[in-house]
């Protein structure tokens, strides 16, 4: 038997910048589908996001950490009319900023994790060269755990980023170990400086958005 060829990926049409979120009372009605990327200040969360829709400056971005300081939703449209927002998360783990600062922030990204009816999944971000460390472990047993609004389960994206970074030789075992860390079965691996892994990042947001059967996807 021979294995089908990979199903051609619907092309993105338009991504386009909705709201800028300081509060929750600010995030914009729950109607469209909904995938967020979360992860450590500086991990490359905005970087990501201008490679996935392919759009050089949607997102700014910066080498000094701390650089998003709201909620970002983003309107993407894709070729077979499959409409969904991304939400660029603001950055943990900035340790410069004050405590009153850092603890706003972070009860404003928990109340969206936690309340927002809409969230299908979440992409989360780490450092290939730093792999798990606490703040990830607790987001992922938040993100596990019981949300504050009825909805399914949320889809767990975890992507190693800044994989350029990493010689090639040490990249598959890295790879392993965050997929045994995060127990998840397949880790995506990143790099927005080359794009690689894009499409295959791109098939699995629209999975984890529910527009595209899962497929089974074994580390390799
Ligand atoms: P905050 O908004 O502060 O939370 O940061 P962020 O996670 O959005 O990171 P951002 O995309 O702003 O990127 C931070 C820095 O890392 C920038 O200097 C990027 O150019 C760099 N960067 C991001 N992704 C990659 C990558 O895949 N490879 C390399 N080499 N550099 C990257
Ligand atoms: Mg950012």
């Amino acid at each position: 038997m021979t294995a089908s060829p990979a199903r051609a990926l619907p092309r993105i049409v338009s991504a386009s910048f909705q709201a800028g979120a300081t509060a929750a009372d600010q995030f914009p009605p729950p109607t469209l589908v909904e995938v967020a990327f979360a992860g450590r200040s500086n991990v490359g969360k905005s970087s990501l996001l201008n490679c996935l829709l392919q759009r050089k400056s949607l997102m700014r971005t910066s080498s000094t950490p701390g650089c998003t300081r709201q909620v970002n939703f983003i309107d993407v449209q894709s070729q077979d009319d499959a409409e969904m927002l991304l939400v660029d998360l603001p950055g943990y783990g900035y340790a410069k900023r004050s405590k009153t600062e850092r603890r706003s922030w972070g009860t404003l990204i928990e109340s969206y994790l936690l309340d927002r009816a809409t969230l299908s999944g979440v992409v989360l971000l780490v450092d290939v060269r730093r792999g798990l460390e606490d703040e990830e472990y607790q987001l992922l047993d938040l993100l596990n755990g019981p949300a504050r609004v009825s909805r399914r389960p949320l889809n767990i994206i975890v992507v190693a980023t800044k994989l350029d970074k990493l010689p090639n030789s040490e990249r598959k075992l890295a790879l392993i170990k965050l997929a045994k860390d995060s127990r998840q079965p397949r880790i995506v691996g990143f790099s927005a400086k080359d794009q690689t892994g894009r499409d295959e990042l791109w098939r699995r947001v629209r999975q984890a958005a529910g527009l595209d059967p899962t497929a089974l996807i074994e580390q390799s």
